[in-house]
């Protein structure tokens, strides 16, 4: 028999039980798992998010963090219009990982695809931090659990439905040019930054890009022909856009004042560290792009895969993330209300509910 260490969480309770429409614990000993399945809304269709697998220093903060995730994710689908609800699951990790390929990991999301099973269909994971293609294809052939499990990288679609957001942005407050001629600030050149940078810079923008990863930072400029600056500065240098694609809540109440970029579009998911950021925001000019809209293309390309669309279709449903953010930012204006606000109110007329920030 194979012995796993099993986690032992410091705490066994789950902060917020109420806060989905189902949150669901999973545990076996034999395999080491203990998991939050949490399903936050299921109006539009299954809840549909990825497995997380990262270490947690108690169930409350596993249960938190599947919870609040799982609600983006019903909020991203809604504004996608895409026929699904959120959910999001975290599976807890105690020490390494167990390597890919292992029989231990295997047996692990195998199981924890047994779990998934349950829900019959209503929670349909796939890949997030942590996890691999692999662990999704366990979990639905060994598990017997509906996964997505697209072999395509979402990665440039993402890209692709930020650059179209940003230029919308651009559009709305500098007219047709868009992005010609304006300085974009990236903060993480990755998968999705790197290629964000260079739609950018196709549009006849000017490029500034920031990495931790420096070597990365200083190649990427070097092929754009634009600058690097460091990456914690990024948010503060000058320059007409900025564009957050690595870490989570780079803006915050103390650091707003100093961003001189009127126009906030990127990927990185909760880029503000609380709701209250986005009104800040607009009283200092700033036009934020809910990240929950910018982002979806990856979603809206999954989608596209698992109803047969051709890549022209799922293009052109991943283009009208710009559409999207003109109506957004138009609402805005009209109403006197941030983006995000007038993003929750769609979001709101088409789950039936009231959301607030
Ligand atoms: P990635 O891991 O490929 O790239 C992230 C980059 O950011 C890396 O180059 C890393 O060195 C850099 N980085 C890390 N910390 C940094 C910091 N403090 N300052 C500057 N750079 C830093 O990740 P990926 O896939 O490009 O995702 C970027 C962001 O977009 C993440 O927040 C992710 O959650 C979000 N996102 C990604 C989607 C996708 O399809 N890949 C979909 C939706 C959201």
């Amino acid at each position: 028999m194979t012995t796993v260490t099993t986690p032992t969480p410091t705490s066994e309770l789950i902060a917020e039980p109420w806060a989905s429409e189902q949150t669901i614990t999973c545990r076996d000993d034999r395999v080491g798992l203990r998991a939050v399945i949490a399903i936050d809304d299921t109006t539009l269709g299954p809840g549909f998010g990825g497995v997380r697998y990262r270490a947690y220093p108690s169930t409350e903060a596993a249960a938190r963090e599947a919870q609040r995730l799982a609600a983006a994710m019903t909020l991203k689908h809604a504004l996608a219009e895409l026929p699904y609800g959120g959910a999001k699951s975290v599976v807890m990790l105690e020490g390494a990982a167990p390597a890919p390929g292992s029989t231990e990991r295997r047996a692990l999301f195998a199981r924890f695809g047994e779990m998934i099973a349950r829900t019959a269909g209503t929670y349909v994971p796939g890949v997030d931090m942590g996890t691999l293609l692999e662990d999704m294809q366990t979990i639905r052939d060994d598990g017997g659990a509906r996964a997505f499990c697209d072999e395509v990288s979402p990665s440039p679609f993402t890209a692709r439905g930020v650059h179209a957001a940003m230029r919308a942005a651009a559009v709305h407050h500098h007219g047709a040019a868009g992005l010609s001629g304006l300085h974009v600030v990236v903060q993480g050149v990755g998968s999705v930054g790197a290629e964000v940078a260079r739609l950018a810079h196709a549009d006849g923008a000017r490029l500034t890009v920031a990495d931790v990863d420096t070597a990365r930072a200083e190649e990427l400029a070097r092929e754009l022909g634009g600058a690097t600056v460091a990456a914690d500065a990024a948010p503060f240098h000058d320059a007409d856009v900025f564009s957050p694609c690595a870490v989570a809540r780079v803006v915050t109440r103390d650091t707003l004042e100093r961003i001189p970029a009127r126009i906030i579009a990127g990927a990185a998911n909760d880029t503000l560290d609380e709701p209250g950021c986005a009104e800040a925001l607009r009283a200092a000019g700033i036009t934020y792009v809910p990240d929950f809209v910018a982002n979806a293309g990856g979603v809206v390309q999954v989608h596209g895969g698992v109803s047969g669309w051709s890549e022209q279709e799922t293009l052109a449903a991943i283009d009208r993330i710009g559409e999207r953010v003109t109506g957004l930012l138009e609402t805005g204006e009209a109403q006197g209300i941030t983006p995000v606000a007038a993003a929750l109110q769609r979001a709101s007329a088409a789950l039936g509910r009231e959301i607030v920030a």
